[in-house]
């Protein structure tokens, strides 16, 4: 997968932030660096958005002041992680170079003011950031401050997809190396339907706005199109500082947030993997996608240590009602991050703005300044960070994986689906959840990967599974692995065209179950789901029509369309055994199946309190707990050791952990889990 991982040059954790010093006069970052030093920083991301400061003219350049800035942050003992600024090309560009401007879906030409990338299919702009990344890492390619570099920021968001001329020109070359010919277009895209047939390449447009709903094969390609666009960009640049530079090279990735991106494959082409994470303030488990997302990171890039390039200090300022963070949460969240595989924990960004879009983010050094309960934090943070050298660069554990696919994500959203209710992100945070409360710590992967290490792989949300991905799930299960499907799986290949012999036919050996017809619920319908050894439980939104195949009944419907069919099936297989679950249960509900798939699997979750997140570092021999209370009550937990933060140490076996407390274990000998 990765082809090589990297870490920059930083010793211990790395801890900092976005800084973007062309905001503030010399006498600020003075103080700033002042103030990095009180906080522990030893490493800022720099220049994300500086391309019309550093090329005023086309052409000319100013580096004077990044100069001046990188030796500063140098002699403070501050390391850099420098920006290309490909995110924000400046007004004289897209004056000179109109054409360069995104087209919508709807054909409006997006204008400048704002920030967000260019057309990534116009030649000039590809010029453009190759040009500047080679000016810069010609540059600073030997600078002793620069330990990393950061190019563009965030792919794919605000703006991923390009519908103006020049993208529909690259559409069509794409489609040409993908299918050679249009008659393989026409039959890959089923265009026989609505009399879509095509005879000429030129006349294949993007799925821009159409009457009503556009070839779901087109668009699910149009997915592909865009994510592959984007990383030639990213090429482009990565490949120009790889010339004259030998640093570390990243890109920020947004984990579960992504959707133009598939994280797969970003992660083989960055030296080290990134990732921004924001909670979403509305969702009082917030802190439950959290660790979602870190564990996806994690995961793409291949169980390595990652960086946590972007996390905030209290509240965005992009969301309806932006939650500040309360004492204690910024160092769960950071912790948490930590606990599952990060060794850099950094802010958006060092310094609140005063002026701009972005004024009400809070930051390191909020608008309050150093005396201020953020600030204070941030100091503690570093200083909590600074212990914890001896965990940097090691694994986590894992014997659960989650399948993860994005391809499917894709086709899933595509509109026009039995119900819109069931849908990707939510199925996979529900069963994250579940797994999460149970303290059962996963990896994602997709069906493709080599997954005999793991006892159980769960599949909340497989819509699209190819007959390789459903072949490879076969033979796990054949060796003697576990694995438990949630609703609306194997419904489509690759093309978004329903399988050949039905609904989840490639799907049929591995579960012992196909489904001959969907069972949407209407708004506020509930179905019951019967247990043969007389648990009940509630399902919503979907029920579905099953044809036994080779499998055993577990659990039926008791009410709703489906009532008198099967709910939940087993199969055994080989040595394995397969579970399917075809209707929306929540995490509550999951228990009852869950509980049945651990014993299946020999999954034993550890019995730690519920609320308690604990999750575990190894390196060789040695094991570091991260504990984290998100209770409003203190727990005691049976972990023995010491904790890397206060110096505690529970040689009895047991662990007290206040509410709303941290603590990193490194593991002792004895027996851990169980605790009230
Ligand atoms: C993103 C961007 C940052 C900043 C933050 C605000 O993650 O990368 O530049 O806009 O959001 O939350």
């Amino acid at each position: 997968m990765t082809a090589q991982l990297r870490w920059p040059s930083v010793a211990g954790v790395a801890y900092g932030g976005d800084y973007n010093p062309e905001q503030w006069s010399r006498e600020v970052w003075r103080e700033d660096v002042a103030l990095m030093r009180e906080a522990g920083v030893n490493l800022v991301s720099v220049g994300i958005f500086s391309w019309a400061l550093l090329e005023p003219k086309e052409g000319v350049y100013d580096f004077a002041w990044l100069d001046e800035i990188l030796g500063l942050l140098h002699d403070s003992g501050v390391a850099v992680d420098l920006g290309t600024p490909s995110v924000s090309p400046p007004a004289w560009f897209f004056h000179a170079y109109p054409e360069a401007r995104v087209t919508t879906r709807e054909g409006v030409i997006m204008g400048f003011g704002s920030r967000g990338m260019a057309s990534h299919a116009s030649p000039v702009y590809r010029v453009a950031i190759a040009r500047m990344a080679a000016a810069l890492a010609t540059r600073y390619a030997d600078h002793p401050a620069v330990v990393m570099w950061h190019v563009h920021n965030e792919y794919g968001v605000p703006v991923g997809e390009d519908f103006g001329p020049q993208a529909v020109e690259a559409w069509r070359t794409w489609l040409r190396a993908r299918y050679g010919t249009l008659e393989e277009l026409n039959a890959a895209w089923g265009t026989a339907f609505w009399g879509q047939h095509y005879d000429d390449w030129e006349h294949v447009g993007a799925p821009a706005a159409t009457p009503t709903t556009p070839n779901p094969a087109m668009k699910l390609d149009w997915a592909r199109f865009t994510d592959d666009a984007l990383r030639e960009c990213f090429r482009i640049e990565r490949d120009a500082i790889r010339a004259h530079a030998t640093q570390p090279i990243t890109t920020n990735f947004m984990a579960h947030q992504s959707w133009n991106t598939d994280l797969w494959k970003w992660a083989a082409e960055v030296d080290v993997v990134s990732d921004d994470h924001y909670l979403v303030g509305q969702d009082p488990q917030a802190h439950v996608a959290l660790a979602l997302s870190a564990d996806l990171t994690r995961s793409v890039g291949g169980g390595k240590p990652w960086i946590l390039m972007e996390h905030s200090t209290s509240a965005v300022n992009w969301q309806g009602r932006n939650i500040a963070k309360r004492p204690g949460e910024m160092k769960r969240n950071a912790l948490t991050h930590f606990g599952r595989g990060a060794d850099a924990i950094m802010f958006f960004q060092w310094r609140a703005s005063r002026y701009g879009a972005e004024k009400f983010h809070s930051a390191m050094v909020p608008h309050a300044g150093p005396h201020s309960r953020v600030f204070r934090e941030v100091t503690e943070l570093g200083a909590d960070l600074a212990k914890l050298e001896s965990v940097v660069g090691s694994g986590v554990d894992a014997q659960v994986a989650v399948l993860y696919d994005w391809e499917s994500m894709w086709a899933q959203e595509l509109e026009w689906r039995p119900s819109d209710e069931l849908q990707f992100r939510g199925q996979m945070r529900t069963w994250y959840e579940r797994l999460w409360r149970d303290n059962v710590t996963v990896d994602f992967a997709l069906p493709t990967h080599d997954l005999s290490a793991y006892r159980l792989v769960v599949a909340p949300s497989s819509y699209l599974v190819t007959a390789d991905a459903a072949a490879r799930l076969t033979d796990y299960v054949r060796a003697g692995g576990t694995l438990v499907v949630g609703p609306f799986a194997g419904v489509v290949d690759e093309h978004d065209a329903v399988h050949a012999g039905g609904f989840m036919a490639p799907l049929r050996d591995v579960l012992g179950v196909t489904c001959e017809e969907f069972l949407p619920l209407r708004e506020g319908e509930r179905g019951a789901v019967a247990f043969a050894d007389g648990a009940s439980i509630i399902g919503d939104v979907w029920q579905e029509d099953l044809t036994l195949a080779g499998a055993e009944v577990v659990a039926t419907y008791a009410s709703g369309p489906g009532a008198g069919g099967a709910a939940v099936t087993r199969h055994v297989l080989g040595s394995g055994q397969a579970w399917y679950v075809s209707t929306r249960l929540g995490v509550e509900e999951l228990k009852e199946v869950f509980v049945r798939v651990y014993a299946d699997a020999q999954v034993v979750p550890p019995g730690y309190p519920e609320g308690v997140e604990v999750v575990t570092r190894r390196v060789g021999e040695e094991g570091f707990s991260v504990v984290v209370n998100h209770r409003d009550e203190p727990a005691t937990l049976n972990v023995t050791g010491t904790d890397l933060l206060t110096g505690a140490v529970t040689d009895d076996g047991v662990l007290e952990i206040q509410a709303g407390a941290v603590a990193v274990v490194r593991l002792g000998s004895h027996h851990q889990g169980g605790g009230s």
